[in-house]
């Protein structure tokens, strides 16, 4: 089965649901998306709520993946709020449902936010990922390469900083 793409969908109250739920399940499986499992839904409301208002009102831009009719996968064009980054986006909250992960979904996500990107006519698009899980395989498989890192800026628990590794693409690259 393959994934289809909804770019800015109606934020309902039920489709944020939906993505909340989705954020929870990602994080309790591992996920690097904010939090340290566990969480509850309650917790990840504190920064979902946020967000999705940075996208209902902008300058934000929501990608979500669906199986079917079932939302599996999400990805979030943060605007960096700078009038000298207007061509970059951030791509944050990259996850897809454990449960379907491993089937080339999250490619497939970054690949439409990849076409994506180059419609909205920008020139290059960041992820920051947290290192220690092997995750910037993924993105380097993907044409990101790293551009740097901040050293233990994210504090997992006490005793386990982990860098922070800011991957970049450039859109004009094939
Ligand atoms: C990272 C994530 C989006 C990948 O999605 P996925 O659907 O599982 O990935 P795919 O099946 O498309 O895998 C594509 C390739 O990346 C590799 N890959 C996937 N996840 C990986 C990981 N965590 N570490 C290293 N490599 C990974 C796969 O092995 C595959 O390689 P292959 O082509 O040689 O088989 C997904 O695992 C996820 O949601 N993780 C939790 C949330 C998260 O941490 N997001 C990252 C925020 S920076």
């Amino acid at each position: 089965m393959s994934l289809h793409f909804i770019l800015d969908p109606e934020l309902t109250a039920e489709l944020c649901e939906r993505i909340v739920e989705l954020w929870v399940d990602v994080t309790n499986a591992g996920g690097a998306v904010g939090f340290v499992a566990p969480v509850t839904a309650t917790e990840v409301r504190t920064i979902a709520d946020p967000t999705l208002e940075g996208i209902e009102d902008g300058p934000d831009r929501l990608l979500l993946g669906y199986d079917g009719g079932r939302l599996v996968a999400m990805a979030i064009f943060t605007d960096p709020r700078f009038h000298l980054k207007t061509h970059l986006r951030v791509l944050t909250r990259v996850m897809v449902h454990p449960d379907t992960q491993g089937r080339g979904f999250g490619a497939a996500l970054m690949r439409e936010a990849e076409r994506v990107g180059r419609d909205l006519g920008l020139a290059a698009l960041h992820v920051t990922v947290r290192d220690g899980s092997g995750l910037d395989r993924f993105y380097r498989r993907l044409g990101y390469r790293e551009v740097g890192r901040w050293p233990g800026a994210i504090r997992v628990a006490p005793g386990d900083d982990r860098d922070e590794i800011l991957m970049w693409r450039g859109l004009a690259e094939t």
